[in-house]
């Protein structure tokens, strides 16, 4: 008897089924929910991949050389919370080696299709907040994104409403973590991508014992109005419901950072004070653990000359086994974390040049601390450049 061998492809789990066609083009929301996908466009949650994000890219190239991992295997592991829908289960060792000696198999092309396609490159997209079924209880901080989630079946749509016999488009229902919605958010906002046990993404614990909730600050205050209301349906009307912005308020889509801080600056006893304080409880900055802000102090002259610059970096330091500068994510220490704590106020004292007449000091925010730049190649100044946030002037005696 002749046995045919038949290679099975295990690679991709039926788990993680296609989404329906109808949800992954998203202009199919527009007609109803127009403000909510224009809005979306504008955030940062549209840009979570690689081919819409050139950081992400670089960090995944810098990642993957550090820690001699194949790329799509470090991109598998940021997808948990960067691409939740990309759906693929796992990277076997004959796609990392047919890559590595640059073989095109039949099986890379269909992990690279995956890779790069709509479903996934939307990123944090309308299928991915609302059609998540259940979060589950984690254990520990190791445990974020797709770990947590299982999906709605079907074209099921969750948010804060009861099923409201109206939707013509998609069924729809009601998701307590739309209530509670930090649950929803710090399933990804809070988890340690990093190796070992150097803090990850910390925000929603940074936050722990204050009472307030994510979405009042960065889906904006509420509207009135009614959802699609030209779909008139018998028994069903329309009800005037309570409406968020989907901006996801951030550094490069709103002015939230004029809210996060306060910066004044006061002369005692031939000393200069500077006060900073964190107006908001979660640290400033916080997030990605590139971020910086930096007060850059110049003093100066009675002719308005320069005499003296001096700079503070609130930011977190990483450095690699070698003792040098590094991204978290292949860090093995964290040298010190000046970043602002919850509500705190922090004074910096510093000395006064003899002949200073008055100073001025400006803080900045930078996407990727200056101090990191040189590390990776960014051509989009979006990431490199600085974004004022406020400055301040004193008078000196
Ligand atoms: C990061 C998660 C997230 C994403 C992505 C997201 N939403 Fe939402 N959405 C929410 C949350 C949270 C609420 C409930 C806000 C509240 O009432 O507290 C909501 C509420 C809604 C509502 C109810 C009305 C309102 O605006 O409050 C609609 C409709 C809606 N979303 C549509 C969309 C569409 C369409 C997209 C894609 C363009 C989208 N959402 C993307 C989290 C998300
Ligand atoms: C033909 C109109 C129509 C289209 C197209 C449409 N929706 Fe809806 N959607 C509705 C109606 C009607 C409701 C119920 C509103 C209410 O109860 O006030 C709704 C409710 C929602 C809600 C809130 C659900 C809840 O239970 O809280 C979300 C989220 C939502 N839609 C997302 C989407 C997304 C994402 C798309 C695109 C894939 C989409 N919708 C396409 C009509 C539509
Ligand atoms: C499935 C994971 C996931 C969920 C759930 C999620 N986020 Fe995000 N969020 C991300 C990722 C990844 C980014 C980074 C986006 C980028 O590439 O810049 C991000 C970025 C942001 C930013 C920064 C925007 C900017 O301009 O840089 C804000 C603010 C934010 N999210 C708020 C929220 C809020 C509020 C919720 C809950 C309603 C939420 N997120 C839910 C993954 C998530
Ligand atoms: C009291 C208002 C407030 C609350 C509540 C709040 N934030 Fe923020 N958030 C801000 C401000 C202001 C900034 C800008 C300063 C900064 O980057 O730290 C910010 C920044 C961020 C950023 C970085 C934005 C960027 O451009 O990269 C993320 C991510 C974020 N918040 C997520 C969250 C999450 C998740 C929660 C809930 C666990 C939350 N925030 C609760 C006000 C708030
Ligand atoms: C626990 C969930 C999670 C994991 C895992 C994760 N991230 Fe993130 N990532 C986020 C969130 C949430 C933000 C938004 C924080 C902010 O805006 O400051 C973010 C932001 C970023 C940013 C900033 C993007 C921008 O547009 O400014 C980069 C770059 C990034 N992550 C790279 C990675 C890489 C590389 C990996 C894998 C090694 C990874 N992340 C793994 C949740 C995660």
């Amino acid at each position: 008897m002749k046995v045919i061998l038949i290679p099975i492809l295990l690679l991709t789990s039926l788990a993680f089924a296609q989404i329906d066609p109808k949800f992954t083009d998203l202009q199919n929301c527009r007609a109803c929910h127009d403000e909510q996908l224009a809005d979306w466009s504008t955030t940062w949650h549209s840009r979570t991949s690689e081919d819409k994000n050139e950081l992400f890219s670089s960090l995944l190239t810098y990642t993957s050389k550090i820690t001699h991992k194949a790329r799509a295997e470090v991109n598998l592991e940021c997808a948990k919370c960067h691409n939740p829908r990309l759906s693929i289960d796992k990277i076997d060792k004959n796609y990392i080696y047919a890559k590595a000696f640059g073989l095109e198999t039949e099986q890379t092309k269909e992990i690279d299709k995956k890779l790069h396609s709509t479903q996934t490159q939307n990123g944090i997209s309308c299928y991915v907040c609302h059609n998540i079924d259940h979060i589950k209880d984690r254990g520990s901080l190791k445990e974020y994104g797709t770990d947590l989630f299982t999906w709605t079946k079907g074209d099921l749509i969750v948010g804060p409403y009861d099923e409201s016999g109206r939707s013509i488009f998609h069924k729809n229902d009601h998701r307590e973590f739309f209530e509670d919605s930090n649950t929803h958010c710090n399933s990804c906002h809070s988890g340690n991508a990093n190796i070992g046990n150097l803090p990850g993404y910390e925000t929603g614990e940074e936050m722990a014992g204050h009472d307030i909730s994510c979405v009042d600050c960065h889906m904006g205050s509420k509207k009135r109005g009614y959802i699609a209301p030209q779909i008139a349906i018998e028994n069903a009307p329309a009800k005037i419901r309570d409406i968020k912005s989907h901006l996801f308020a951030g550094a490069r889509n709103s002015d939230i950072l004029t809210t996060a801080i306060s910066l004044s600056a006061s002369e005692n006893l031939g000393n200069i004070e500077l006060l900073v304080q964190n107006l908001i409880p979660h640290k400033v900055p916080t997030g990605f653990s590139g971020r910086s802000i930096r007060i850059d102090i110049e003093f100066y002259s009675s002719d308005e000359k320069i005499i003296k610059k001096e700079y503070v970096n609130l930011r977190a330091k990483f450095l690699d086994r070698r003792g040098e500068e590094a991204f978290s994510y292949v860090a093995t220490k964290l040298e010190n974390d000046t970043r602002l704590k919850p509500l705190e106020s922090k004074t910096l004292v510093l000395k006064k040049p003899s002949g200073a007449k008055y100073l001025r000091a400006k803080a900045n925010y930078y996407l990727v601390a200056p101090e990191l730049q040189g590390l990776l190649n960014l051509v989009d100044t979006t990431f490199t450049k600085a974004y004022p946030i406020l400055e301040t002037k004193l008078e000196l005696n």
